[in-house]
């Protein structure tokens, strides 16, 4: 086979025959809107996702590597989301929505040990949002992702000024949000970072340093601004929330 189709197909799917099964599948059924076109994917894509009990998907979602992808019971995707799991899989867990244009992209055409992307239970990753796992993406349960939020969990190697930058290979350690933590839209999370439990992060941030749990991080670069649990709010500050 052709070299360049080669190197298409394996950017893909798993094999020539995944390849040909995922694309008649979405094909087919990918684009059929409303409950119907839900329903269909529902049974559907048993075939080529892994899905425990009911999974809510969209028209207009574009899965590759559909083998690798993991979604739990109540699930929903979106309308353009894409998901690519290459090795290493993205695991969705039950519950979670992925809203509008989210992009999920493993990116592992390197054979890295670690990538993956993993979210956890009632989680949801906000429109337009783009997470990159080439180190491994790890969200826990109940972490609310505001829209525009990138996780990029790699980074180009630079420092040889006789090569172009990207003939220099990357680096990639992977980056965990914790259980119950908000994003703020637009903030950016970059590679090796370790946000912990309950953290807020403001909108725009970027963090390029760990945030431990219960604290509120803000800016650019992102730093602590206050710790919860040590300073909590005070009364006058508390606003009467809506459910
Ligand atoms: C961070 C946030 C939650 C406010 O937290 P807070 O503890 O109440 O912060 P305050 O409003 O008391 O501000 C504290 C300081 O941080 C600054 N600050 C607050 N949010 C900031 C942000 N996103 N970026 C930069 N600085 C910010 C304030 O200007 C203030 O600075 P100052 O002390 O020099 O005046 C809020 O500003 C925010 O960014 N929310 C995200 C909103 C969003 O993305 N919504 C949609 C997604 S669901």
């Amino acid at each position: 086979m052709n070299d360049r189709l080669q190197l298409y197909l394996s950017r893909q799917a798993s094999s020539l025959p995944r390849y040909i099964a995922e694309q008649v599948i979405q094909s087919l059924i990918g684009w059929m809107p409303g409950l119907v076109g839900i329903g269909l994917r529902a049974i559907a894509y048993r075939a080529i996702v892994r899905m425990e009990g009911i999974a809510a998907i969209e028209d207009g979602v574009r899965i590759r590597f559909a083998d690798n992808v993991r979604l739990g019971s109540g699930v929903y995707l979106d309308h353009g989301v894409y998901l690519h799991a290459c090795p290493g899989g993205i695991t969705i867990g039950a519950e979670s929505m992925v809203m509008k244009n989210a992009i999920l992209h493993v990116y592992n055409f390197r054979n890295l040990p670690h990538s993956h992307i993993t979210i956890g239970q009632r989680s949801l990753i906000g429109e337009s949002c783009i997470l990159r796992g080439q180190g491994g993406i790890t969200i826990g349960n109940d972490v609310y992702l505001g829209t525009l939020v990138q996780v990029l969990a790699v980074n180009h190697v630079f420092h040889d000024t006789t090569r172009p930058i990207s003939a220099q290979g990357i680096t990639a350690q992977g980056i965990s949000i914790g259980d119950g933590s908000w994003i703020g839209s637009g903030a950016i999370i970059l590679d090796g970072v370790k946000i912990g439990k309950n953290v807020v992060i403001g909108a725009g941030a970027v963090v390029t340093r760990d945030v431990p749990d219960y604290c509120i991080a803000v800016g650019n670069p992102a730093r602590v601004i206050r710790n919860l649990r040590t300073d909590p709010l005070p009364a006058e500050r508390l606003m009467t929330p809506v459910f």
